[in-house]
Order: structure tokens, then C-alpha cells, then sequence
């Protein structure tokens, strides 16, 4: 098949929260979006629920929980090769708070946790955009072009480590630290190419993780991740919106939250 002749997006965790919200954005600015969703049943809907609002949406069922096993990743590489031929953006989305909470009856000690969780954690939080990640760079590469979206969280931060939800805070320090690792990677090419990491703190947004008492509504969580993902060409290197948002050098490997720098 040709190559889109639309740039193309592929959000995790698609089928409802931020990553729902994230493709309806992504649509609405002319991407060709493919909504990933581990349930088969909930991910056409949220699908069909956007492609009704005259977006161009395409689902695929995939739990970012498999994508260790090696034919996962190649049914999503071939998938992306033969219908697209280009991927533009990744949306490292789809994500997990397993830690139990007292609200929930449970402690969120970290001398209480359990490994199996944790792990599990790790495995949907961190491994899945590592690998997703990996599947994107080469079409990013051949392009000199591509945005990379990990959604993390506040309480990844290093700066303001607290106490409890160990699963949680690893995981997304971790992803941090990958967000960082893939940016300082790609920034060896910056020259000749213009693909920019960067991570995203929602905020405390509506949505079921967000939980009861949660302040932000999703269009506003879904607002600079869709802001990083289409970033025009050359604004990684642009010194005045560097600046304006509170970076030192360029846009690429960055902890974002509201369109601002923060902390690490
Ligand atoms: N809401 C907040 O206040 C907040 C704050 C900071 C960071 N974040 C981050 O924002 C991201 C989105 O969260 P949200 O608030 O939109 O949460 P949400 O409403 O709970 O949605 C989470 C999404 O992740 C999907 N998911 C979970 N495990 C998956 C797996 N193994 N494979 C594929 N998809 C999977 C869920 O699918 P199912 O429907 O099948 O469960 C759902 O689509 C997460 O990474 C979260 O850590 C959220």
C-alpha cells in the first residue's frame, strides 16, 4: 500500500480517559489516528464513537502488556508498514495504578507491596513504550521527522519523591528515565533529523484513574500532549519557545506539565 498521504498517529489506551481524548484532538488537527486498545469490543466503539464525529480513526487491538512476546510487536509493525507506511506520532498512553490505597482498603506501603504488582506495573507502564518506541523510531528515522508523547505522571517526579504507591512512582520515574535515554539517542542525529521525546504530566485529570476530587477536565489533561505531538518542524532548536516555556536548549527530552518545563 502507498504511503498516507496524512500524517499518522498511534495512541495507547485509546478506548477511553486521556487517550480517548488525545485521538479526538489528534483527529481534529488532520492526523490519521490508530486507537489501540487492549478490549476488542471497547476499542471499536470509542472508534466508531470519534469516526462518527468525522475523524479518520483506525482501531487495533493491542494490550501494550504483550508486547514482550515478539510476534505482538511484528502484527503491529506489519500493521503499521503495510496500511500506513509512515508513523508521525506515538502516544505512549495506556497505563495502570495498581498500588492498593487505604480508600480502597489496602496499604500502599512500600513494606507491604507485592512484587507480582509492581512488576505488572513496570510491564504495562514502562516495557510497553520501550518497545513501542522501538517499533516507531525506524519510520521516524527514515522521515527525519517524528514526536514522541510519554505520558507520566507528578509522581514520578525525582524532585518531589513522597512516600507509598512504589509500583506507581517506578514506573513512571522509569519512564521518565527512558523518555530521557530515547531523546538523548535521537539528539545525536538532531542535525538531520527532527524528532522530539518528551514527557507529559497530565495533571490531576477527570478521568476513572483520576478518580473522585480529580480537578482537570480531559480536554485540558489532553492539551500538551497534543501540543508535543505536533510541534511544527524545526521547533525543537526554535530558542524563543524554548525559552517562553522555561527549557534551557532545545524541546527534546523535557518533563512538561500545562505547556511548561518542570523538574525532573
Ligand atoms: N488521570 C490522572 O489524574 C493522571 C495523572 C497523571 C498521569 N496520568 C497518566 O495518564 C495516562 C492515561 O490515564 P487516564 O487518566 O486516562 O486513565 P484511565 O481512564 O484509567 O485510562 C487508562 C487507559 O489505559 C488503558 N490500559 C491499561 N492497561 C493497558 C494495557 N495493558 N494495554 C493497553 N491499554 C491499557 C486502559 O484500558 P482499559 O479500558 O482496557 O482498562 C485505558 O484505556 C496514564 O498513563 C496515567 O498514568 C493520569
Amino acid at each position: 500500500m502507498a504511503e498516507s498521504p496524512k500524517p499518522v498517529a498511534l495512541v495507547t489506551g485509546a478506548n477511553r480517559g486521556i487517550g480517548f481524548e488525545v485521538s479526538r484532538q489528534l483527529g481534529a488537527k488532520g492526523f490519521r489516528v490508530i486507537m489501540t486498545s487492549r478490549d476488542d469490543v471497547k476499542g471499536q466503539k470509542a472508534a466508531r464513537t470519534l469516526a462518527g464525529e468525522g475523524l479518520d480513526v483506525v482501531f487495533y487491538q493491542l494490550d501494550v502488556l504483550r508486547l514482550d512476546d515478539n510476534k505482538v510487536a511484528n502484527d503491529l509493525k506489519l500493521f503499521i508498514d503495510s496500511q500506513f507506511g509512515r508513523l508521525d506520532v506515538l502516544i505512549n498512553n495506556a497505563g495502570v495504578f495498581l498500588d492498593p490505597s487505604r480508600a480502597r482498603g489496602g496499604s500502599p506501603s512500600v513494606f507491604d507491596a507485592k512484587l507480582s504488582l509492581i512488576r505488572q506495573t513496570m510491564d504495562i507502564n514502562l516495557y510497553g513504550p520501550l518497545v513501542l518506541c522501538q517499533i516507531a523510531m525506524p519510520h521516524m528515522r527514515r522521515q527525519h521527522h517524528g514526536r514522541i508523547v510519554n505520558v507520566s505522571s507528578g509522581m514520578g517526579q525525582m524532585s518531589e519523591m513522597g512516600s507509598g504507591y512504589p509500583g506507581y512512582r517506578l514506573s513512571k520515574v522509569s519512564l521518565n528515565a527512558l523518555t530521557k535515554i530515547v531523546a538523548a539517542e535521537v539528539d545525536n542525529d538532531f542535525h538531520e533529523t527532527d524528532i522530539l521525546v518528551n514527557a507529559v504530566c497530565p495533571g490531576w485529570v477527570q478521568t476513572e484513574m483520576g478518580g473522585e476530587g480529580a480537578t482537570i477536565p480531559v480536554a485540558q489533561g489532553a492539551d500538551p500532549i497534543v501540543w508535543l505531538a505536533t510541534l511544527p518542524k524545526g521547533s525543537g532548536r526554535d530558542k524563543n519557545l524554548v525559552s517562553r516555556i522555561g527549557g534551557e536548549d532545545r524541546l527534546n527530552g523535557l518533563f512538561i506539565r500545562g505547556r511548561k518545563v518542570i523538574p525532573w
